[in-house]
């Protein structure tokens, strides 16, 4: 009779070790302070062809994408495939050996080892991994859509303000130009009189009549006030059509995240500024390489949420900084926060806490997907009573491709 399987004994080091040495699949063990300490031989053939896996003194988290050890310790696991150079795609799988010394186990598996009769559900995968990626990236713009439909009235508003001045100082300036031309008229006169000094008191009466000081001081005012008002309606109609593009390239380019910050601020500004204060510190960023209008959706998201938070006047702080290639935008707010239950829950897709037809929930799972794209990280510090800060945490430069 077989053995139930608790029975089996603990196999020698020796039967391990050649198990290991005849495994497909790479096995990588890493010591605490990220050193090599073993690889067997599949591994070793398999990092042979990679210019930087081929380096045996290369550290696991120079090897690995920045989120891929943090998630392993928290969550004891990290997977995903890694771009391996020349388009070849390896499954990579992290554990955590033991929680107190940081050792970990890395497998490493080329998917075309994968036995035949696996292809086809490799090729499968692979096709729901295309539908779902246009899924989302649909789901993502009509998340967009939605918040920029939201806002539209306080956009229109935002865009009327300027127009109703400049409408306005037109008329004025209309007026004005109709009294210089009677004053142009008058000095016409006095040019083709035989006599011109004769009208001098007609020309310092119609001077006078048609307040031509207080003209020459009030133009120049109003024409600097139109032209701002004008800028303005420009930059806000270039903010709203930059935020509604979709990045369909999605190749990442350097942006100033402090001018995504402002042209988001611009936008929602309507919806916040009759109750919030805005407290700006921002520190000095360097150019970050990542897909600006989504970032600015996840800034977007996070202002409108502190926004939300805020029921009647209160405070908004936007910091932002910049150490050890990781740069950090933060978005506090000085509303309820969120009980440490509630935490777990807010990044899951349609948790909302807010009234039917105000929120779809939406807005914190979009950001985490368009932060994990980023390499980066969403920290939450909140507790009932003492308001709530979202800290963005992204790389400043995205690992190459195919690295
Ligand atoms: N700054 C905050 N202060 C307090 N609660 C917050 C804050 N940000 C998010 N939350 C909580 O997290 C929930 C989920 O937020 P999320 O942005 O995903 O959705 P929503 O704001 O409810 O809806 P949507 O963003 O789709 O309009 C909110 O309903 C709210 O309960
Ligand atoms: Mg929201």
């Amino acid at each position: 009779m077989t053995p139930p399987f608790q029975d089996f004994p603990t196999p020698s080091a020796g039967l391990l070790a050649a198990a290991l040495c005849r495994l497909q699949e790479g096995v990588l063990l890493y010591a605490g302070d990220g050193r090599l300490v073993y690889a067997n031989p599949a591994a070793q053939v398999l990092c042979r062809s990679h210019p930087l896996w081929s380096d045996a003194h290369a550290r696991i988290e120079d090897l690995l994408p920045p989120h891929a050890l943090p998630q392993a310790r928290d969550e004891g696991r990290w997977n995903d495939y890694l771009p391996f150079g020349e388009g070849r795609m390896l499954a990579a799988r992290l554990y955590v050996l033991d929680e107190h010394d940081g050792r970990f186990l890395l497998l490493l598996q080329d998917p075309g080892l994968v036995r035949e009769g696996d292809q086809e559900l490799l090729r499968r995968h692979e096709e729901l991994n295309v539908r779902l990626t246009a899924a989302q990236a649909k789901l993502l713009q009509a998340e967009k859509l939605a918040s920029i439909g939201q806002l539209a009235a306080g956009v229109a508003h935002e865009i009327n303000n300027p127009i109703g001045y400049v409408h306005s100082n037109l008329a004025s300036l209309q007026e004005y130009l109709s009294s210089l031309f009677a004053l142009i008229d008058v000095y016409e006169r006095a040019l083709h009189s035989p006599d011109p000094r004769a009208m001098q008191a007609e020309i310092d009466t119609t001077r006078e009549r048609l307040d031509i000081d207080f003209i020459s001081r009030d133009l120049p005012q109003l024409m600097t006030e139109s032209r701002q008002g004008i800028e303005r309606v420009t930059r806000i109609v270039r903010d709203l059509k930059d935020f509604s593009r979709t990045e369909r390239d999605s190749a990442w380019k350097l942006a100033d995240l402090h001018a995504g910050l402002e042209s988001t601020l611009n936008i929602v500004w309507n919806e916040l500024r009759y109750k919030v204060t805005l407290e700006r510190e921002y520190g000095t960023l360097p150019m970050v390489e990542c897909l600006q209008s989504e970032l600015n959706q996840v800034f977007m998201n996070l202002l409108l949420n502190a926004g939300q938070a805020i029921e009647e006047r209160g405070v908004i702080g936007l910091r932002t900084g910049h150490a050890d290639g990781m740069v950090w935008v933060e978005v506090s707010d000085n509303g309820p926060g969120i009980p440490a239950d509630m935490q777990q829950r807010i990044f899951d897709p349609f948790f909302t806490t807010k009234p039917v037809g105000t929120g779809t929930g939406l807005g914190l799972s979009i950001s985490y997907g368009i932060v994990a794209k980023h390499h980066g990280r969403i920290e939450v510090d909140s507790a009932p009573g003492a308001g709530s800060r979202f800290k963005v945490i992204l790389p400043v430069r995205q690992p190459p491709r195919g690295a």
